[in-house]
């Protein structure tokens, strides 16, 4: 079942989103959470760092998976995820070191870094959280469109879309990765509770895609209509179509 917060503006969606995972942090302190990367849940991190100052918002028991990693990048590159993520939210934080894991984008078998993955997964006990921002072309994590949802963790080869949408965190396309580490839509699909955002006009198709069409791998988000616990929470443009 899908459940819908609409909301105005980035702000209140940012908000909105604070809420429910600082409550799923207060009701079970000890929570796994799979967290995301991308422009859409910086302020969400930032609510949650004020919450952690201001409220003493605990991560000292929270464990964190994040979705995605590009494949080639140091962890300490720039614009690694691992980097980004340190430098929106674990930076400012107490969470344990040991308590952050992300796919390996420098493994040299992605196999076995794939299967290293969701063993640490199952290991933390599974997902309790998932949280989620969408792509123009409805990708979540990097499943990319394609003729079958992935299982589980696996190496993917971005679609020229996706590079061109992300160089804007890079100086130019050419040095965007080609490829990258993510969970796959099954990974993501055992979560307990998904918790998916979205931001702008250019995110409405894909949420219109997501929610009101076809189950479909060409949208990977529409696999998400059918998991039992999902929390979509859209701005005003993003949810102009719904
Ligand atoms: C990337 C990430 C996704 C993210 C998407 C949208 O490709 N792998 O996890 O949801 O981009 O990014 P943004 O929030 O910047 O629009």
């Amino acid at each position: 079942a899908l459940r819908i917060i609409y909301t105005d503006t980035y702000q209140n969606m940012s908000k909105e989103a604070a809420k429910i995972l600082a409550g799923q942090l207060w009701v079970k302190p000890d929570s796994v959470l799979g967290l995301a990367t991308g422009s859409t849940p910086v302020e969400l991190y930032q609510n949650l760092v004020w919450l952690h100052e201001a409220v003493g918002l605990d991560f000292s028991e929270a464990t964190s998976f994040n979705l995605d990693e590009y494949v080639g990048l140091p962890e300490d590159d720039p614009q690694s995820y691992h980097r980004f993520m340190h430098e929106n939210l674990f930076d400012h934080v107490n969470i344990r070191k040991d308590h952050i894991f992300f796919p390996n984008g420098m493994a040299k078998d992605a196999d076995a870094e794939a299967a290293r993955y969701e063993a640490a997964i199952a290991a933390a006990g599974g997902i309790d959280m998932q949280l989620l921002g969408i792509g123009r072309n409805a990708h979540i994590g990097f499943n990319e469109p394609g003729e079958a949802f992935a299982r589980t963790t696996h190496k993917v080869v971005l679609k020229k879309s996706t590079i061109e949408a992300n160089s804007r965190f890079f100086s130019s396309p050419d040095e965007v990765p080609r490829e990258a580490m993510s969970m796959g839509i099954g990974t993501i699909f055992h979560a307990r509770h998904i918790v998916l955002m979205a931001s702008g006009a250019e995110k409405a198709e894909a949420v219109r895609d997501a929610v009101c069409g076809t189950i479909t791998p060409r949208v990977p988000a529409s696999i998400l209509q059918l998991h039992p616990q999902v929390t979509l929470i859209v701005d005003r443009e993003a949810g102009a179509l719904l």
